[in-house]
């Protein structure tokens, strides 16, 4: 069957409009590709004066379809499009309006000239999934606009608005009005211009300070420790300074080829696929509406109800935060303010939009202001009885169809649901600490929560930048509960033979963004040593540090020793208490391989995620990925604790639990069903369906 086309070819007098329309966001697809090659050759053949290329609907072009990636390619390839584009006796003009992103830039940089709405924007974000732009990108951009600015787009793959991109020289004007009249028109009036194609461009790059680039290279590279696609880039960017042309094609398309085939690039895909899949909620009727949300209140002003209320704020929704007190007032307050004048300084924030930001969020301590809200989010003292309280003071102040969100990290949904009339509208809004920095909102819903009720937590979350993970009601919910559990196996590796920073060395080498012992120690580890008093249990060398009154970076030693920078270091008197207690215990310590540390510590936590899939908690393995991706400091480079083991393989990592179970005595190592099921098949936490969150 012949492949259908998503390219319409009207018009305008002798100037031709080829128009992608594959929606939703034109990616450049088999029938994108060959209606580009067939709409030029008729555009010619026909007599046109100059062809416009433009993007039906939102964007031009979000670049190359991925899913088409793993399937055999269909001609023509995207340098033969290119190909007919650039040896066009008339100039073709690319139109941008939203993104021209990866390909979809790619496919303009070809063109003979580029112009854009205002509110348009470009860039190269290959990096992010884990390769190169493979289209030309890195030859063309330099040759356009030189190899240092191409370097600082092309290696943090961050886009570039319009009135940037024509500063830069990477378009050529910016025009007004609606887009399609306008760059007719601006096609029309520059037709009989000589353009000089991209490719042929030699005043930006000739004569380039290599040391300068390579500096430059070196310290972008700096932010990006383990990852490839980064290297590639510089590296493909270097060669359009030092090779010809086709050359450095070459080079691109060799990089593209190794990295789109590697692990990182998998796993990079794996979460961006991810997080699309993580919107959809099963069970929830497509025409589920949220409910408008225009002003929040958030109760508390601690560590974590100011972040939440720094996120509204951010995003231009008018917020108010509500304490107990005057003084907790205004220590909330500031803190906030302390915290955007930080960005200010560091040049992140302009003052003018640090004001508007300020201007959104007000406080009071007068509860009263609960009626205003159209959404209230609870961030008050993790205490069942307090929230409970709480929650029935809400229910009374705030107005009927309201939703209330608890931004509790362990404690019951239900029974909080239950200090109110309105159950069905009460979930968990789960931020993560710094919460106007962290990506992940977990979303818990209750056994009475709505649907409406989900989708309103889910809309807002997307409004203030969050990535939403919907997740079932237990204790810890997912990327804490999980967390949770590779505890007994750090306490077990630190009295066989490890130290805090071989611990930390192991996991930050596999790229974490910091190791648990260091985690613990800002996070504070007398909270951890509450819980385990609390639950009867007992953890030697973790009470042991506690007792010697380290309780991490607030105590200025924990784990480590903490100097004024607050930089960590090895502390000999934890490596006593230690040495102490294993030789309490009889145990004999040995060298433990980082190998094994990374082992013991990622198992008990995807153990503990297939009982969460099993439970139905979290709806499909890769949300789970996703939350440790955007909120837990994993690097999306590796993908996430269930791909981990799905590269492992189930099998190898059933036999693996099975081991370290028997070996170490921890029953929480031992498989669970999921895993001895999924292994026996063959399976994958990949290929198993969705589940709806409990
Ligand atoms: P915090 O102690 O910094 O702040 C709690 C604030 O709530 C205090 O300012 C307090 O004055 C105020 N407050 C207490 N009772 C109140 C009441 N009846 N009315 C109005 N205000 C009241 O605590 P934090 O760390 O912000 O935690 C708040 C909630 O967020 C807890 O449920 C906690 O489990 C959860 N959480 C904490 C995270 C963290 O890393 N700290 C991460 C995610 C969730």
């Amino acid at each position: 069957m012949a492949e259908e086309r998503f390219v319409e070819h009207t018009r305008d007098g002798d100037i031709h409009i080829l128009r992608i329309a594959n929606p939703p966001v034109n990616t450049l697809r088999t029938g994108v590709r060959a209606g580009l090659q067939e709409g030029i050759a008729a555009a010619l053949r026909e007599g046109a004066r100059a062809i416009v290329l433009i993007g039906d609907g939102r964007m031009f072009s979000a670049g190359a379809e991925m899913t088409e990636f793993n399937k055999p390619r269909q001609p023509p390839s995207l340098p033969e499009v290119f190909d007919a584009i650039e040896t066009s006796k008339v100039p073709v003009v690319a139109a941008i309006h939203g993104s021209a992103l990866g390909g979809g830039l790619e496919l303009a940089l070809a063109c003979h000239a580029r112009v854009a709405a205002p509110t348009a924007q470009v860039g190269l974000p290959e990096v992010k999934r884990g390769f190169v732009p493979g289209a030309g990108g890195t030859q063309r951009l330099p040759r356009l606009i030189g190899g240092e600015a191409a370097l600082k787009i092309i290696v943090p793959g961050e886009p570039v608005p319009a009135a940037e991109a024509l500063r830069l020289g990477i378009i050529d004007a910016v025009l007004e009005g609606p887009l399609e009249g306008a760059a007719v028109a601006w096609a029309r009036e520059n037709a009989g211009r000589s353009f000089t194609l991209a490719r042929k461009r030699e005043d930006r790059i000739k004569g380039a300070d290599l040391a300068a680039f390579d500096a430059l290279a070196a310290s972008l590279l700096k932010r990006s420790r383990g990852q490839e696609s980064p290297k590639g880039c510089a590296a493909a960017v270097r060669a359009a300074l030092t090779h010809s042309f086709e050359d450095g094609l070459n080079v691109e398309r060799e990089t593209f080829q190794k990295l789109v085939a590697g692990e990182q690039s998998l796993a990079l895909r794996h979460i961006f696929f991810g997080e699309r899949e993580a919107s959809r909620i099963p069970g929830m009727p497509a025409d589920t509406q949220p409910l408008p949300v225009k002003k929040a209140v958030v109760i508390g002003a601690g560590t974590m109800g100011g972040g939440i209320a720094m996120c509204f704020a951010n995003f231009g929704i008018p917020v108010t935060v509500v304490e107990q007190n005057a003084e907790a007032l205004e220590r909330g307050l500031k803190k906030c303010e302390a915290n955007w004048e930080r960005t200010v300084k560091s040049g992140r924030l302009s003052a003018e939009d640090y004001a508007k930001r300020r201007a959104m969020l007000s406080g009071t301590t007068d509860w009263n202001a609960v009626a205003e809200a159209d959404l209230v989010i609870e961030a008050v003292f993790e205490e069942m009885g307090v929230k409970k309280e709480v929650f029935a003071k809400l229910d009374k102040l705030a107005r009927p169809g309201v939703v209330l969100a608890s931004n509790t990290s362990t404690l019951d949904i239900d029974q909080i649901a239950s200090a109110t009339q309105r159950p069905e509208l009460v979930l968990g809004m789960h931020f993560f600490s710094p919460a106007n920095v962290m990506r992940l909102l977990e979303i818990v819903r209750g056994s009475a929560t709505s649907h409406e009720a989900i989708a309103t937590a889910m809309d807002v979350g997307k409004r203030i930048g969050k990535v939403n993970v919907v997740v079932g009601n237990c204790d810890g919910f997912v990327g804490n509960r999980m967390t949770g559990k590779r505890f007994p196996q750090m306490e077990r590796l630190l009295l066989e033979g490890a130290l805090p920073q071989d611990i930390d060395r192991a996991m930050e080498a596999y790229g974490m963004a910091m190791g648990p012992c260091a985690t613990g120690d800002l996070a504070g580890l007398d909270i951890g040593a509450a819980v385990r008093k609390a639950r009867g249990q007992v953890a030697p060398i973790a009470d042991a540090i506690v007792a010697a009154g380290r309780y991490g970076q607030k105590t200025g030693k924990g784990w480590y020793v903490y100097d004024e920078k607050r930089q960590r270091h090895p502390d000999p008197e934890v490596e006593r208490i230690i040495l102490e207690t294993a030789e309490k215990m009889q145990v004999r310590r040995r060298k433990i391989e980082d190998a094994e540390i990374l082992e013991r510590l990622l198992l008990p936590m995807v153990n503990e995620g297939a009982r969460i899939l099993e439970e139905g908690i979290a709806v499909r393995a890769v949300d789970i990925d996703v939350i440790f991706t955007s909120g837990f400091g994993w690097p999306a480079w590796r993908g996430g604790p269930m791909f981990w083991a799905d590269r492992m393989g189930l099998k190898a990592v059933r036999d693996k639990l099975a081991h370290y179970a028997e070996v170490t005595g921890d029953p929480n190592l031992k498989p669970a069903a999921l895993i001895e099921t999924l292994a026996d098949q063959g399976g994958s936490f990949a290929a198993m369906g969705a589940k709806r969150a409990a």
